[in-house]
């Protein structure tokens, strides 16, 4: 039974609340959010990350440098092999046998993109295709329209067809191209209307057998990106994500902000511009990403969907896991050089400042809407304060405007911050904690120095209703102490299904949908609530009214093991019953196993569930009964 007296109020939930955060993990950017259908198309994806060499044992390694403890020892390294020059790529004859290739350096296309594939048409007597796969798979659309944009150098070679091909051998769309073999680059281009839709197409790139050809930089992209941008978006995942209704977007990350080491962390202003010129990154999660999806389309992705961009610089100190490098003092002033040129690139007038101008080159005169900046990632390090200090000092002097966020978890060392605004404490717990810890801003006091943004939870382990509905439980003390906490955002964001189903949003070459965590963040930002009120609950059952704009809200979870009927009355008057046929169809596209028979749900497990909201009642007080059934 819940009392709720609405005269009595508790914290407010700001509007920042509900944010997300987007890292290069699991394949999130490149074959994901990122609309590119070819798969390493600049033939760089063998290139060892900045700062590494190869060990002994074939693996990218970061020079050991600050390590703490042994077990670092083993973490600096991430796999690598020469094959990965042809990652996407196979170069074959017609009748489908490999044919010979090479990868080389000799004519750089550009210092961005500085290897090629070499194709040694005349001594192959036969036709020649260069075959990309993308990520496993290209999905092409009947009707739609695609645009493929390539650089080849060629001696002799008069022409080349591209077409793309569906897995079973059926060519759904080709062009004939004429190139001009001057031994210089040219860039070409064509658009492709698909007659038949396929999930497992390939682009070919089919030579005559005749003289030589370098061919580089191969991209193929979808017209119809998210609000049809250039070098745009996948629609269906920059939706998904938008249909969270995200606060703010926070980018690039994560680890990968840190990087391997120092020279390996992201830098933005290799992300921006045509994006043949941007030479990408391995990253420290064992991949090259091309930064297709940069700073830029970050930044205007957030415009796109009404979201705060949040962006996190380096603290000059490379990932203390890996090889925790780091610099300090005046040898730190690049990099601060580096956060206020961000900012300025985000915000700076587009007339008269540097970075302004070259937004404003890049195709935006306006301002974005960036309003935070984080001083690193997770840098648990006690050097980390000095320099926090040196950066937060420069950004406030220069824009103070800008809320500035430390790295720094609960930590003894934030004492040691000259100014401290909010802090960013990670949670990868499991479900039981989450479950068990809903209460655990309660314990915190109320005249904190510092607010708190929850920059990553996730509950680890196997991922299913129960530890999604834990972390519902997590947000409901989030929500009750919303005047502590003011931002939070849930890690990993996104995952390609070939690298694993474990975050929030998961797709393939064709698909995406979210999890049941998904769909917990989604109902938690749509139903966001303006203010606590005071409630007082006998019973066993918890629950969490609020009072949005004259509405009773009441979020409940259920982790009994059984249903529970939830029945809401006021007055003496029943004013919401659970609709079990209505719940178990907002819950199907979840787990497969849901269903109604005869207006009963059946499902096959004792498991936990129900996280309902109910945001229609316009009462004063109510009786709430949750009743086994
Ligand atoms: O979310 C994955 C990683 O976990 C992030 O990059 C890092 O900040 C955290 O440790």
């Amino acid at each position: 039974r819940v009392e709720i007296n609405l005269g009595k109020r508790g914290a407010k939930i700001p509007s920042s609340l509900y944010g997300v955060f987007f890292e290069e993990i699991s394949g999130s950017g490149d074959g994901g959010l990122y609309a590119e259908m070819v798969r390493n198309r600049g033939f760089e994806d063998g290139v060892l990350p900045t700062g590494c060499t190869l060990d002994a044992d074939g693996f990218a390694a970061a020079p050991h440098k600050h390590c703490y403890s042994n077990d670092s020892i083993n973490r600096f390294r991430v796999p690598w092999s020469p094959d990965r020059f042809m990652t996407g790529w196979r170069t074959q004859y017609a009748d489908g046998s490999q044919a010979a290739s090479t990868i080389t350096d000799e004519f750089p296309l550009n210092s961005a993109t500085p290897h090629s594939l070499r194709l040694d048409l005349k001594s192959a007597y036969r036709e020649v295709s260069a075959v990309n796969t993308g990520y496993w798979g290209m999905a092409v659309e009947a009707g739609k329209n695609y645009n493929l944009e390539f650089y080849v150098r060629a001696e002799e070679t008069p022409g080349c067809r591209v077409a793309i091909i569906t897995s079973s051998g059926r060519t759904v769309a080709q062009k004939e191209i004429k190139l001009t073999a001057d031994g210089q680059w040219h860039r070409y281009t064509a658009t492709f209307t698909p007659s038949v839709t396929g999930d497992d197409c390939s682009l070919n790139l089919i030579f005559p057998p005749k003289g030589q050809i370098w061919l580089d930089y191969v991209s193929l992209f979808p017209q119809d990106t998210f609000k049809g941008r250039p070098n745009g978006l996948r629609k269906d995942v920059a939706t998904a994500i938008e249909q969270m209704h995200p606060a703010f977007i926070r980018w690039p990350g994560g680890c990968i902000v840190e990087g391997l080491t120092l020279e390996n962390r992201v830098k933005w202003k290799e992300t921006i511009g045509d994006p043949v010129k941007r030479p990408g990154e391995y990253n420290l999660w064992g991949y090259r990403s091309t930064y297709g999806f940069g700073y830029h389309e970050f930044l205007q992705y957030c415009e796109d969907i009404h979201s705060d961009a949040m962006f996190v610089c380096n603290a000059g100190m490379a990932c203390l896991f890996r090889n925790g490098d780091y610099v300090q003092g005046d040898e730190l002033e690049p990099l601060i050089q580096e956060a206020l040129d961000a900012i300025e690139y985000a915000i700076g007038d587009a007339k008269t400042t540097k970075w302004g101008a070259e937004r404003a080159k890049n195709g935006h005169p306006e301002p974005f809407p960036l309003k935070y900046i984080e001083v690193g990632n997770e840098n648990v390090f006690s050097r980390y304060a000095e320099n926090y200090n040196r950066f937060h000092k420069a950004i406030k002097a220069k824009y103070p405007q800008l809320t500035v966020l430390t790295a720094l978890m609960f930590s003894k060392d934030v004492k040691s911050l000259d100014k401290v605004e909010v802090i960013d404490p990670h949670y990868y717990e499991t479900a039981d904690w989450f479950y068990n810890n809903a209460d655990v801003y309660d314990k915190l006091p109320r005249n904190l120095p510092y607010k708190i943004y929850i920059g990553e939870y996730a509950a680890v382990g196997r991922s299913n209703l129960y530890s999604s509905l834990a972390e519902a439980a997590f947000l409901t003390g989030v929500e009750r102490n919303a005047d502590k906490v003011q931002l939070v955002s849930y890690a990993p964001l996104l995952q390609n299904a070939h690298f694993g189903r474990g975050h929030l949003i998961v797709f393939d070459n064709k698909q995406t949908y979210g999890r049941s965590n998904y769909h917990i963040v989604k109902l938690f930002a749509e139903n966001r609530p303006d203010v606590n009120v005071q409630t007082r609950i006998t019973g066993e059952q918890t629950a969490v009214p609020y009072s949005p704009k004259g509405f009773i809200g009441l979020g409940t979870v259920n982790t009994a093991a059984e249903f529970r009927d939830l029945k809401v009355v006021s007055d003496g008057r029943t004013v919401y019953a659970t609709d079990w046929s209505d719940f178990a169809e907002k819950w199907k596209p979840l787990r497969g196993e849901w269903k109604v028979e005869n207006g009963v749900l059946k499902q096959p497990v004792a498991a936990h569930e129900a996280l309902l909201r109910l945001n229609d009642l316009n009462v004063g007080d109510c009786t709430i009964t949750l009743k086994a059934r």
